[in-house]
């Protein structure tokens, strides 16, 4: 080993480097460098005190100590003197703040809010049902029969071991709207549906009705088309008309499509409705010689491509950020 003198030089040259850094650290992690390799360095002098003569050892080890000891302490001040200045940071409201992202409704949350405030406004409630359905509430209660194609399992996502299936139509809030207490009723019911269908432009195995129902005394198929009419005006705007087109569904009798016309693009379909049948009245134990009712069904991702001009029904299931912040 080298002579005493320049072991103590070395060791007083080690400890003068590393104090410099510590006091200029200006971050924790930098700070806690600097101090580890300092003490790695001090270790490796205490190794080299055994090959040093016996008379030498006593002072090279108090020299590390001493200057151990004023690593750390030297070490300890920087740290209290960041944490000071960390502090008085976090207080220091004069910084720029971080700026959140700020996200949007989806589409289809958006129109689904635009349809209920519309129905709403027409003295509408929101009613709520399960999107697992039994058949009663799916398809008997709503007079379609054992063998109608609806009931097709081919058609319908039933459920393996249980009598029940996603809900295919929100006309089972209907049902369950009527079994809920004595009329007179006006609800409305947004929500998804499932049907099996092969995806395109136009179609996909998941989405969004918006059924509205009316019972109560003396309700005729003026009401219901007056009601449409004031419905599709307040969500499109008052140049649109309104056409009901003779059709037939198991649960209404009479039965309409609803079409409405668009300015400069036409007709197009948004679902069917008509005058609630007896039937369904009969299957929830309502006296059809006192009440009538009408109903509607009306598709949400229709109105929404329509609204907001969405050429394929696939986007509102894509997550592409890009489309969401357009379409809002
Ligand atoms: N549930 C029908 C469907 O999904 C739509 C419908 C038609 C609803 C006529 C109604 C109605 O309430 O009266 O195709």
């Amino acid at each position: 080993m080298e002579a005493l003198p320049d072991v103590l030089a070395q060791v007083a040259d080690c400890l003068a480097t590393a104090k410099e850094l510590i006091r200029t650290a200006d971050a924790g992690e930098s700070l806690a460098r600097a101090r580890n390799s300092a003490l790695a360095r001090l270790g490796a002098f205490m190794e080299l005190i055994k090959t040093a003569p016996r008379e030498d050892k006593p002072r090279i080890g108090a020299a590390l100590n001493a200057a151990k000891g004023e690593l750390l302490a030297c070490a300890a001040e920087r740290e209290a003197a960041l944490s000071a200045v960390a502090q008085a940071a976090g207080v220091d409201i004069t910084l720029p703040g971080s700026a959140l992202e700020q996200g949007s409704l989806h589409p289809l949350t958006n129109i689904e809010r635009r349809v209920v405030d519309a129905l709403r406004s027409l003295g509408f409630s929101v009613a709520d049902g399960p999107e697992v359905e039994d058949e009663f509430h799916n398809f008997i209660a709503l007079n379609i029969p054992e063998d109608h194609p609806a009931r097709d399992p081919s058609d319908n996502f039933y459920l393996k071991g249980v009598p029940w299936l996603l809900r295919s139509q929100t006309s089972t809030v209907q049902i369950r709207t009527m079994q809920s207490g004595p009329p007179p009723f006006r609800v409305c019911a947004p929500g998804r549906v499932f049907r099996p269908d092969e995806v395109d432009a136009t179609h996909h195995w998941m989405f969004h009705q918006v059924e509205g129902l009316a019972v109560d005394e003396g309700l005729s198929m003026a009401d219901l088309k007056g009601t449409l009419l004031l419905f599709f005006r307040t969500l499109f705007g008052n140049d649109v008309e309104l056409r009901l087109r003779a059709s037939f569904f198991p649960f209404t009798e009479p039965s309409a499509e609803v079409d409405v016309f668009f300015p400069g693009r036409g007709w197009v379909e948004m679902g069917g409705c008509g005058m609630v049948d007896p039937a369904v009245f009969e299957a929830v134990g309502v006296d059809s010689a006192r009440w009538s009712g009408f109903a509607f069904g009306l598709g949400l991702e229709r109105l929404a491509m329509r609204h907001f001009g969405v050429p394929d029904i696939r986007h509102f299931t894509d997550n592409d950020v890009r489309f969401l912040r357009q379409v809002h």
